[in-house]
């Protein structure tokens, strides 16, 4: 038995009880919205603050910046938790269809890219603080470019994925 199917026996009975169940399956793609609005809100918010001290010489909206940062992490990792776990309910629910979906593959690949990226944010940030140095600095503003990009080119992913997958 090859893993996609022995996964698909195991949750054979949470595919059933969510496609029986409308209020289970409304709130389990609700707390997916929950994880992102708080985390994906927070991250971008953060992003722009980052972006907006961008500017030369800027160094007091940069220490805002980082300190918004640097507590970020405590509210968007846990939220980012939810929706990793969230989205493996829903994905679980319809196994056979997400499995065979290009589209669920290029979401995984960008939200993978996301994450892989805000491993980078992290590490830019350390190094900041260590460093203090301009050149880290703007390193820190193109990850967050980045971060940018990535949660809305995901987001459009979810989005269509729900449509037309
Ligand atoms: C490992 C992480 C993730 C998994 C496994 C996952 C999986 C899924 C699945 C299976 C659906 C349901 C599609 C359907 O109803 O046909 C969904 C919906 C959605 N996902 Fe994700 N997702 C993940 C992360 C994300 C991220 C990071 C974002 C945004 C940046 C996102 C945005 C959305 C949106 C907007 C919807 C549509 C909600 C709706 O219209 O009801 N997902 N996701």
């Amino acid at each position: 038995m090859g893993i996609a199917s022995a996964v698909q026996a195991a949750t054979s009975w949470w595919a059933v009880y969510y496609s029986d169940h409308q209020m289970v399956s409304a709130f389990v793609g609700y707390l997916h919205l929950v994880g992102l609005m708080v985390g994906g809100g927070t991250a971008l918010a953060i992003d722009r603050q980052v972006l907006a001290s961008a500017r030369r010489g800027d160094t007091g909206r940069r220490a805002t910046a980082l300190a918004a940062l640097r507590g970020s992490h405590t509210v968007v990792i846990p939220a980012l938790a939810l929706v990793v776990a969230t989205g493996a309910l829903m994905t679980v629910a319809d196994l056979s269809t997400f499995l065979g979906s290009q589209l669920f593959w290029t979401k995984m690949v960008l939200v993978g890219l996301l994450f892989a990226n805000g491993a980078g944010l992290v590490a830019a940030e350390r190094a900041y603080v260590v460093s203090e140095q301009v050149t880290v600095w703007r390193r820190l503003v193109a990850v967050s470019g980045a971060s940018f990009c990535l949660w809305l080119i995901t987001l459009w992913m979810g989005v269509w994925l729900a449509v037309a997958a």
